[in-house]
């Protein structure tokens, strides 16, 4: 029989998919599992692509441009200029998703083989992109002791070889929530500057940022525009994540150019996609507010409610929609498995993301998980509380 490659075997299953038999085994038993695990919102998706694809005329669902639709690039560049970034058409790439706009990033920037910094715990299917792209990632670690601040400058710095390529932020950050301030990114600027790297960074949750916090984009800072590109998305934006579309967005043409080349290959994003994401871009700006208080509040309640249990600690998130939380258990993997194969709280349980995904450097992350907190609060305060009894049940509870 022939084999599966290398990379095949070696590909990292995602920590927040994983799980995934043991829920459905969970709700075969007839147990309502509350869903922590995965950043896919209950948020409705803004009316306006829903009528939009239900208006569909085209009796052709025909292949489109490969860099996406110049209508949509359009308008998406005037939604940039509108919140004061200066993007122009050609400075888009749309893609099949924020994962397709990161995939490809790490392909035209990087050789098999170079490296890239990444601060972790991180996004953990930067981990699977790395690994297909053949580029290694270079962890910065953060720690929940000071709730995930950006690591020194310095420590950026020491871990910079021949080798490296690229640093990869993701601001606000999934899965900590933690956002960069403007100094912080005037060092990674410099940093970039300096040794001649790009700065690469994913903003699909820039609408997410709490406490009048405002988001800072990679697109502001000055001076660095061939370092730069920008990983976007309407996922979250406007709570359609099953529509897949995305954008990879620089001012360095060059790299325009090559990731062109991989859009030809594909042939070109989804069709319906962009009729949805052109029409999304219309959605009144009251929308957005009602969703932003309503992430604030929810994440308010799971920040509260979790750290009233004994031995849990849960930082308070900035932006995002997740939290990085530490639990009193020996193996958050195993306690994640635990609570649905073995554990229930009048009639549910809970599904979390094990922290140790998060991680490139081993042995991190084991009294992790991450948590979402994308349903309303009274699933959040049911969930928490799902949590508080499963930990007092737990036969691995370490204090
Ligand atoms: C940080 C981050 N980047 C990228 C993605 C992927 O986005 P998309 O659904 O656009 O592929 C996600 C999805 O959860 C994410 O959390």
């Amino acid at each position: 029989m022939p084999k599966i490659s290398e990379r095949g075997i070696h590909l990292p299953p995602s920590p927040i998919r994983k799980l995934v038999p043991y829920a459905e085994q969970a709700k075969r038993r007839g147990i309502e599992v509350l869903h922590l695990n995965i950043g896919q919102p209950d948020i409705r998706t803004p009316d306006e692509a829903i009528y939009a694809i239900r208006s569909i005329k085209e009796p052709i669902f025909a292949y489109q441009h490969s860099a996406g639709n110049e209508s949509y690039r359009r308008k998406l560049a005037a939604y940039y200029d509108s919140i004061g970034l200066g993007v122009a058409p050609d400075d888009i790439l749309i893609t099949t998703g924020g994962s397709e706009a990161i995939f490809m990033a790490m392909c035209v920037c990087m050789n098999p083989g170079d490296e890239l910094l990444v601060p972790e715990p991180f996004y953990a299917n930067y981990n699977g992109f790395a690994m297909e792209a053949g580029v290694n990632i270079k962890p910065i670690f953060s720690t929940i002791d000071n709730d995930f601040a950006l690591p020194p400058i310095s420590e950026f710095e020491r871990h910079i070889t021949p080798y490296t390529k690229a640093i990869f932020i993701c601001n606000p950050n999934n899965p900590t929530g933690y956002l960069y301030s403007q100094n912080e990114l005037d060092q990674l600027k410099d940093i970039a500057l300096k040794y001649d790297l790009y700065l690469i960074c994913d903003e699909v949750y820039r609408e997410f940022c709490y406490d009048g916090n405002r988001h800072i984009s990679v697109m502001d800072l000055r001076g660095v525009d061939r370092n730069v590109i920008m990983i976007d998305s309407v996922s979250k934006r406007f709570s359609m994540c099953g529509v897949r579309l995305g954008a990879l967005v620089t001012r360095n043409s060059d790299v325009i150019a090559s990731a062109l080349k991989m859009g030809q290959a594909r042939l070109c994003p989804p069709y319906l996609a962009q009729v949805a994401a052109e029409a999304a871009l219309d959605t009144p700006r009251s929308y957005f507010d009602t969703v932003h208080d309503e992430y604030e509040r929810r994440r308010n309640c799971i920040v509260e409610q979790l750290n009233k249990i004994e031995g849990v600690y849960c930082p308070m998130p900035k932006g995002a929609f997740y939290s990085m939380v530490r639990l009193p258990v020996d193996d958050a993997d195993r306690f994640a498995q635990w609570m649905l194969e073995e554990f229930s709280y009048q009639g549910q349980t809970v599904m979390v993301a094990p922290g140790s995904g998060f991680y490139a450097s081993r042995g991190l992350g084991h009294d992790q998980v991450r948590v979402a907190y994308v349903l309303k609060c009274e699933d959040l305060r049911a969930a928490a509380a799902c949590i508080r009894e499963a930990l007092a049940l737990y036969p691995g509870r370490t204090k």
